[in-house]
């Protein structure tokens, strides 16, 4: 049976002031009543049952997964001392998982996506994992794009690999993280570009040989945690040898790289929540296209999300705006302007 890796280490920076560095995206209830993580690991669960699901953190966050996945065996929790970004968050599952079953399927996902169709997820994770036994190739789930985001990657798709129950796992051409907005353009006027999901099928082993060919330094930190898991001394060497890993995604590290990677079209109704804006896709709104999450009265407004759980906010004659009500914080931010709230995150920690 494949392991499920649920990458949960992120700081959704973007949600700000919903999110905090304690309290991160992957942690809120951002869709109805469950967090973003209990649903991912719901979906997972499902297909690889919950003493296959892992979840690879910081280890500020075990306290706060063992409280919502009350379920998950304590082990099934890989901790980093910190976050290196997702080319080591991956490195560390797989030499976890690899001691157990090292030609075993090692699926990835982000702990943080919308997902409209389980049954289909479900369908199309089953025969990523039966295209990666079969290629010992690295499988993708691709997404039809229909803007051009610069936040994502892009799948440059080849010809037909195989067909694994039904679906078709195609060859990739090539692999370009967030590319700039001209780039982005060309790739959705060229039809045979996907936006990568961030969710990746391999054998553990695959990934392994990956991380010692184009990542070399993230090679020798594992191996030495390796040496550190056979001799007893793991813990104690695991934050320095930690903190000398290279800071880079699988993306940029592996998936640029690679030229053994297939793609399956991830046609399951996913959406990466990124901002406020994405999140307002998947709320109700009244006639005049406002969300109202809370309390609050909106008058003669229009196209406004507003959150705000404690105290009512009353907004008149106003459009286009992210107001979002927190105890200690309020954020009022045009809608054209969402990817800056990063930039709010940054200058309250430089104000300490
Ligand atoms: N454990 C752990 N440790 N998890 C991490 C770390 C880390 O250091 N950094 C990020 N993550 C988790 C996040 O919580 C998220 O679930 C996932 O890894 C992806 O990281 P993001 O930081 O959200 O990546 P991105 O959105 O910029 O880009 C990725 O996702 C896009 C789709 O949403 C890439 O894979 C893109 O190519 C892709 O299009
Ligand atoms: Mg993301």
């Amino acid at each position: 049976m494949p392991y499920a890796v649920i990458m949960a280490g992120g700081r959704g920076e973007r949600f700000w002031p919903r999110s905090r560095v304690k309290n991160p995206k992957q942690f809120l209830k951002l869709i109805g009543e469950k967090t973003m993580l209990q649903l991912t690991v719901e979906r997972v669960e499902g297909l690889v049952g919950i003493d296959n699901t892992y979840i690879v953190t910081g280890s500020e966050f075990t306290g706060i997964i063992c409280e919502q996945i009350p379920l998950l065996p304590r082990e099934n929790i890989i901790i980093e001392p910190f976050g290196r970004d997702t080319a080591a968050a991956i490195g560390l599952a797989a030499l976890h998982l690899g001691r157990k079953n090292p030609g075993e399927v090692m699926m990835v996902l982000p702990a943080d996506h919308y997902i409209g169709n389980t049954p289909r997820f479900q369908d199309i994770l089953k025969s990523a994992a039966a295209a990666a036994v079969k290629s010992d190739a690295i499988v993708t789930l691709g997404i039809t794009p229909h803007s051009p985001e610069t936040g994502y990657g892009y799948i440059h798709r080849g010809d037909l690999f195989d067909t694994f129950y039904g679906n078709q796992a195609c060859r990739v051409i090539s692999f370009l993280e967030k590319p700039d907005y001209d780039t982005a353009v060309k790739f959705l006027s060229g039809g045979n570009y996907l936006w990568n999901s961030g969710m990746f099928v391999w054998r553990i082993s695959l990934i392994r040989k990956m991380i010692e060919k184009y990542i070399p330094q993230l090679d020798s930190g594992l191996k030495k945690l390796e040496a550190g898991l056979e001799t007893g001394r793991y813990q104690e060497i695991l934050a320095e040898a930690y903190s000398e890993l290279p800071l880079i995604s699988v993306d940029y590290g592996i998936l640029e790289r690679a030229d053994n990677v297939l793609v399956m079209t991830g046609d399951f109704g996913w959406d990466d929540v990124g901002t406020w804006t994405a999140l307002e896709r998947h709320a109700d709104k009244d006639e005049n296209g406002n969300v109202l999450q809370g309390q609050g009265v909106l008058l003669d407004s229009s196209d406004v999300y507003v959150l705000s759980l404690d105290k009512p906010v009353a907004l008149i004659g106003v459009e286009n705006l992210i107001v979002v009500n927190e105890a200690d914080s309020l954020l009022i931010c045009h809608k054209s302007r969402v990817q800056e709230i990063k930039k709010v995150v940054g200058a309250l920690r430089d104000k300490g």
